[in-house]
């Protein structure tokens, strides 16, 4: 059984958990708005880009705006949640997280970032992981969201590496739905009955070890915790 040559890791909701701090965010410009917005809804905003959660936002409610109030409001919602996130710290990391990278490092296992987000760079220095991956592709170098498999063929790309020789990690639908468009075997990170397009669902990443992903790799049969 071998080993796949990189794992490209969604950021939001994989490495830290900004779900809530988009949530307040959001809901702030919802408020305004008078949208009503639950946090069920946030759900589905993950992976969206921030242009197309706010205009999915405005959709829920019915309201049209022009392109630039559109740009004008995700600003606004931009400041709020850099705020929070710029406070986060490694204590931030997901569990298992670093440990996982470790274990990755140690098997000649590259190890690289998809992010829909374009605070990527400024999530990555505030808990300290920003020296930790061989490549980060984030919402500053992409034109089509997720679920368009465009951030992660690129991840693959600048690795040098096949897109089949790559796995994804990922917490959204539209991520799941962008690795498998890109020809990637997928970890879903969060819950089965959501992410079931993924290969594998995983609750977090203290379940992940060398063999199962070796099992994932060469289509074995998977044995989880
Ligand atoms: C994704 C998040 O990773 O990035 C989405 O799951 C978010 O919720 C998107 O909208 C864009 O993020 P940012 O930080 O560029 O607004
Ligand atoms: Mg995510």
């Amino acid at each position: 059984m071998s080993l796949p040559k990189a794992c490209i890791f969604d950021l939001d909701g994989v490495i830290v958990d900004t779900v809530p701090a988009h949530f307040v965010a959001w809901k702030a410009m919802a408020d305004e708005l008078n949208i009503p917005f639950t946090e069920e809804e946030n759900e589905h905003l993950k992976g969206v880009s921030r242009i197309d959660s706010m205009k999915r936002i405005l959709a829920m409610g019915n309201i049209e705006k022009s392109e630039q109030e559109i740009i004008d409001y995700t600003t606004r919602k931009n400041e709020i949640y850099v705020e929070i996130i710029s406070k986060m710290t490694p204590s931030d990391i997901l569990p298992g997280v670093v440990e996982f990278i470790d274990l990755l490092r140690q098997h000649n296992v590259a190890v690289a970032i998809g992010s829909s987000s374009k605070n990527t760079p400024t999530i990555l220095k505030a808990v300290g992981l920003d020296q930790a991956f061989d490549v980060i592709v984030d919402g500053n170098q992409v034109t089509y969201s997720k679920p368009d498999p465009e951030v992660f063929l690129k991840g693959a790309n600048q690795l040098d590496f096949a897109p089949a020789e790559c796995i994804v990690l990922e917490d959204a639908i539209s991520g799941v739905e962008a690795a498998k468009r890109g020809g990637m075997k997928c970890i879903g990170v969060g819950d089965a009955k959501v992410l079931g397009a993924a290969d594998v669902v995983i609750s977090d990443m203290t379940e992940l070890n060398i063999d199962f992903l070796k099992a994932l790799y060469t289509n074995e049969e998977l044995h989880q915790a």
